[in-house]
């Protein structure tokens, strides 16, 4: 049985096979490969993107979806997070996939190996199959020619989950990461060349990732005015020009505040790919879990 709680489960070969599978989906309508599957999504925290990715990619490879909502559910009665679970799993589904606001509750249920565990965010700690579709975006700009490639990831690093599922996955495959925050939002105990202003190391980088500010971590508030944050670290054409960066963001885009509209608008920003994309490499991850291991 094999989980994704974060992507230090992946080998390089399945991280490899996850690149291609993901690539030969997109390329070509997928064959009904998981007709007799059935996935539970459990999520403890709001979603847009990532809940229907998963839905999305496993109803095109032929699986039944079912969806608990917890806020809905007996958690409300004071049932423990892995009672929860262990009920689920007596429904008999081959997969589990969780969003949660602790960072170690995926790793806890999969060590359970009652089913297959899938990250679907955790805390400020590991969102795998973001930092993997971030990968294969990238993989696809640059025609699979990513070594030494430079990522600035700009915005609230210290509590992304993003960040730092995706810092693990660049470093291990060869990207050189470096880090523009404000100071409140560096992570105090990263050893990468770090930035206060993008201005320092725009001539030098080939992807920018915006980051959203994450209020809903933060214990009393950081910033009393984004606006005021904004004119520092917003990515707009100015701060751009016509130099040829991909730019990429998780989303949800705080407009004006992450990226500006036009920015949104110009070619190289590749979001709606990334989500996009996202579909694609959940097949991938969801084909790798439930038929290949
Ligand atoms: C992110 C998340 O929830 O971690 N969104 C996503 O999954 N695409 C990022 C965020 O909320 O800022």
């Amino acid at each position: 049985m094999q989980h994704l709680v974060d992507t230090n489960d992946l080998s390089d070969i399945q991280l490899q096979q996850l690149l291609n599978d993901a690539a030969h989906f997109k390329a070509q309508r997928p064959p009904q490969l998981l007709k007799d599957k059935l996935l539970i999504t459990l999520f403890f925290e709001p979603s847009t993107r990532t809940r229907s990715s998963f839905e999305v990619a496993a109803k095109r490879l032929g699986a039944s979806v079912v969806h608990l909502d917890p806020s809905r559910s007996s958690t409300k009665k004071g049932e423990s997070l892995e009672d929860t679970f262990a009920n689920l799993c007596a429904m008999g589904p081959d997969g589990v996939i969780i969003r949660h606001e602790n960072n170690s509750a995926p790793g806890l249920l999969a060590n359970m190996q009652m089913t297959s565990v899938i990250n679907a965010g955790a805390g400020n700690y590991a969102h795998p199959t973001q930092a993997l579709l971030d990968l294969f975006t990238i993989h696809e700009h640059f025609k699979g020619d990513i070594q030494g490639k430079r990522i600035a990831i700009v915005g609230d690093i210290a509590n992304s989950r993003v960040a730092s599922s995706g810092i693990r996955l660049f470093k291990r495959i060869g990207l050189d990461v470096v880090l523009v925050a404000p100071q409140p939002f560096m992570p105090q105990e990263s050893t990468l060349p770090q930035y206060e202003h993008l201005e320092d190391v725009i001539e030098n980088v080939d992807i920018v990732m915006s980051l959203r500010a994450q209020l809903e971590r933060h214990a009393k508030p950081i910033f009393d005015d984004y606006e005021e944050y904004a004119k520092h670290y917003c990515i707009t054409k100015e701060r751009l020009q016509e130099r040829n960066i991909l730019l990429l963001h998780p989303g949800p885009v705080m407009r004006n505040i992450d990226i500006s509209d036009q920015m949104l608008d110009d070619p190289r920003c590749k979001v709606l790919e990334q989500v996009k994309n996202g579909v694609f490499l959940r097949m991938a991850v969801l084909k790798l879990l439930l038929l290949d291991s």
